[in-house]
């Protein structure tokens, strides 16, 4: 973490609070686009709302993890100063969708997220596009070893869970990176759930109780993991990621721009300092927050906002008035 005068300041107001009104905008806007088969106007319409409600709180703002680099991504680029350059001196983490295909598709599990941290306290390896990531909730805080083996960590989850590994449900992204994982935890006996993306949800899911699934494991986006993390500052229990390069030539990119492939990055080294922010809305129903759904004249949301310092869980429905809402827009 960047050391300064702001990161040992301690940031009082709960700006997660504020946060959901962001994710909430999100959701809503990109909700729009439900199920017409093109994520990226899901993800623009998300991005544009998002950006719009950011500008407005009070704070000084970097995008650390955004929508990509200035060029290809003019909005919420990694860099771009938002807010109204008021303190607190901030990190932001925003994945205006997780889930665009879902959402595109009309799937369950696609959810609008922003994390907020002091300056300086979000860090991943940014050289790397995926990250190899295993992730759990406060039972299994200290159970878990990225460098043991599928089986190992699953029996130490399970002792950690006071459960039978054949009690412990894995959440992996189906894909066919993870064909060796799955067969590593079919083998050593627990349950598995193949979700098609969406692994920031999942990896939030793993971390709250009685949602279903007990870990996240497995490959996922490098962005991803520090917003999970920010989650699992908040929800208590634990992630640890390491470097997946894609291919000979990020690995060697990686290794060139001196990222040290064996290093385990854990969720302080991910999203460190005491104050970490976070809030998510649901956009297509999933389990772990229901969809946007609409009305005459409005819509209903579901979100999760939570703060690290406190360990304060909200689950917040929103009914939103769509006539009203366009005449606080227009300043009527
Ligand atoms: P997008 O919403 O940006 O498409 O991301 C969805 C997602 O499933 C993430 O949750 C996950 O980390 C990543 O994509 C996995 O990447 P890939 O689809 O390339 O395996």
């Amino acid at each position: 973490m960047v050391e300064s005068r702001w990161s040992r300041i301690p940031i009082e107001r709960n700006i997660a609070m504020e946060l959901v009104r962001v994710t909430e905008a999100a959701a809503m806007s990109a909700t729009r686009y439900m199920g017409t088969g093109d994520k990226e106007l899901v993800d623009q319409a998300a991005v544009d709302a998002m950006r719009f409600t950011l500008g407005s709180i009070a704070m000084d703002g970097v995008v650390v993890i955004g929508e990509g680099e200035k060029d290809e991504a003019p909005r919420l680029y990694n860099g771009e100063v938002i807010g109204n350059g008021s303190p607190p001196p901030v990190d932001i983490a925003v994945d205006p969708i997780d889930g665009t295909t879902l959402l595109s598709k009309g799937l369950p599990g696609a959810i609008a997220v922003v994390a907020l941290a002091a300056r300086g306290a979000m860090s991943c390896p940014k050289e790397v596009f995926y990250m190899n990531k295993i992730a759990v909730g406060p039972e299994a805080q200290g159970a878990i070893d990225i460098n043991a083996t599928v089986g190992d960590n699953l029996k130490s989850i399970a002792k950690g869970m006071r459960r039978k590994v054949n009690e412990l449900t894995v959440v992996v992204l189906d894909r066919p990176r993870h064909a060796e994982l799955l067969e590593d935890i079919r083998s050593a006996g627990a349950r598995v759930k193949l979700i098609s993306d969406g692994d920031v949800a999942a990896g939030i899911a793993a971390a709250l109780p009685d949602t279903g699934v007990d870990v996240l494991m497995g490959v996922g986006g490098t962005p991803e993991g520090v917003i999970t993390a920010a989650a699992i500052r908040c929800t208590g229990g634990e992630i640890q990621c390491k470097a997946w390069p894609r291919d000979e030539a990020e690995r060697s990119g990686a290794i060139a721009a001196g990222l040290d492939l064996d290093k385990v990055y854990g969720t302080l080294d991910l999203v460190s300092g005491d104050d970490v922010f976070f809030a998510a809305t649901g956009a297509s129903d999933g389990e772990l927050l229901r969809g946007v759904r609409y009305f005459g004249g409005g819509a209903r949301t579901q979100s999760l906002v939570m703060r690290s310092r406190s360990g304060t869980i909200r689950w917040i429905d929103s009914t939103h008035d769509f006539t009203r809402l366009d005449k606080v827009r227009l300043g009527d």
